[in-house]
């Protein structure tokens, strides 16, 4: 397998002031409050789901279930971060890559290329449900029982839960993987689900240990605590930027490597000593508590912030921009035409972007051209709409900067 890396380091930028994910417990009334943890005693603990630290972990043992080993292959989407295929490797399985369409749907006319192609015998098939949208997988799921593959599917990216479960997801796969913390305000996070539990007989998670627990407390209030500052502070705010932005477009722009290397081994994002280890009890009661018919209006109502906000932008495009009713956004997927400058002035300016350079190559030219160009903003319910308005008014001015101001 070969590697295409991007590599910041010679870039220098500055961590960014707004958190990508969210932070904040939801309480709305002290009462409200009382009533969900009354609640969330009463539920049971359902023998369809097992609670990871996170969900490439999950992955793992849904990947370990469907009999992934050295002799045989994992059909992943081209276009993935690396906590996808970590487990994978770790078992030692290779890895074949599978096209997708411009709106990151399985390339199904192509898939079966790829899985003649492959040395050895596939096991089993990754499909996920991009950024919160769901995606009918039906074909793909017929596809996979006439060729005798486990289908697991990745949720990582939906409002997936014990408790809730975003419409028309979790309905095709053998093995659901999903993560939470994307969506709550926990520490950690990572569900695997199976629709028929005996699938799932003999899985078991070491409990953490209460030091853990009690790290996890501290983390949730802290972190709830955590200002909702805006970079920069208020001074001025659109003067300021437009200031950082001249002196950019004039200074000479350093680009990270890029590079492309043969590559086997787990990332630094996977712990073998962390496969087992189940999430903390506190993080799974966030999930319980955490009114989620108001996480989803908040994702929305800043996921149509930013379908606003760049309607009319230069040098970019909403990958999806119409949200569905019922849809519960991850992230905001946007499409540059020139990450150079404008990505770099973005990370420059502490903008809180992020984007999978990191990605192995295949021939899917979708996921070569996105893997630069495709940037995932956060829309998450803890953003300010302070937060929001200086998200908007960087991206804005950033985008309408000539690219051709820069000097590289
Ligand atoms: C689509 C997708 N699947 C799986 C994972 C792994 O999830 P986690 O971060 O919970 O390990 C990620 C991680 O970001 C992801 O983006």
């Amino acid at each position: 397998m070969e590697l295409a890396r991007f590599d910041p380091a010679p870039c220098g930028f500055p961590r960014p002031g707004i958190p990508p994910l969210p932070h904040r417990l939801e309480w709305t009334t002290a009462w409200d409050g009382l009533a969900r943890i009354f609640h969330a005693f009463q539920q049971t603990k359902s023998p369809h789901f097992r609670h990871f630290s996170r969900g490439r972990y999950a992955l793992g043992e849904a990947y370990r279930l469907a009999g992934l080993s050295p002799g045989s292959t994992l059909l992943a989407p081209a276009y993935h971060c690396m906590t996808m295929l970590d487990s994978a490797l770790h078992l030692g399985a290779d890895i074949s890559f599978y096209p997708l369409t411009t709106d990151l749907s399985p390339d199904i006319g192509r898939l079966e290329a790829v899985f003649q192609a492959s040395q050895k015998p596939v096991r089993a098939l990754l499909a996920t449900h991009f950024f919160g949208f769901a995606k009918d997988l039906s074909n793909l799921q017929t596809w996979c029982d006439e060729n005798d593959i486990v289908l697991i599917e990745d949720c990582s990216h939906v409002l997936f839960t014990p408790f809730f479960q975003a419409p028309g997801t979790g309905v095709y796969g053998k093995f659901v993987v999903a993560s939470p913390y994307k969506f709550f305000p926990c520490e950690d996070g990572g569900l695997l689900y199976a629709p028929e539990s005996r699938d799932l007989d003999g899985v078991e998670t070491t409990p953490t240990g209460v030091g853990d627990e009690l790290r996890g407390v501290k983390h949730a209030i802290e972190h709830s605590w955590t200002s909702q500052r805006i970079p920069g502070g208020n001074r001025d705010r659109p003067k300021r930027i437009d200031e950082k932005l001249a002196a950019l477009a004039t200074a000479p722009m350093i680009t990270g490597h890029e590079t492309i290397n043969r590559y086997a081994q787990t990332s630094p994002y996977f712990s073998a000593s962390a496969c087992r280890t189940a999430s903390l009890k506190v993080s799974q009661l966030i999930v319980k508590l955490t009114p989620v018919a108001a996480l989803t209006a908040a994702r929305q109502a800043n996921y149509r912030r930013w379908s606003m906000a760049v309607g009319d932008l230069p040098h970019c495009r909403a990958l999806f921009s119409v949200l569905p009713e019922n849809t519960t956004p991850y992230m905001f997927p946007l499409l540059i035409a020139h990450p150079e400058p404008h990505f770099y002035w973005l990370k420059q300016l502490g903008f809180p972007v992020w984007r999978w350079d990191e990605m192995a190559v295949s021939s899917c030219a979708v996921a070569a051209k996105y893997r630069a160009r495709l940037l995932h903003l956060p829309c998450h319910q803890s953003l300010s709409d302070a937060q929001m308005d200086w998200m908007v008014a960087v991206l804005s001015r950033t985008l309408r900067q000539s690219p051709a101001g820069s000097h590289p």
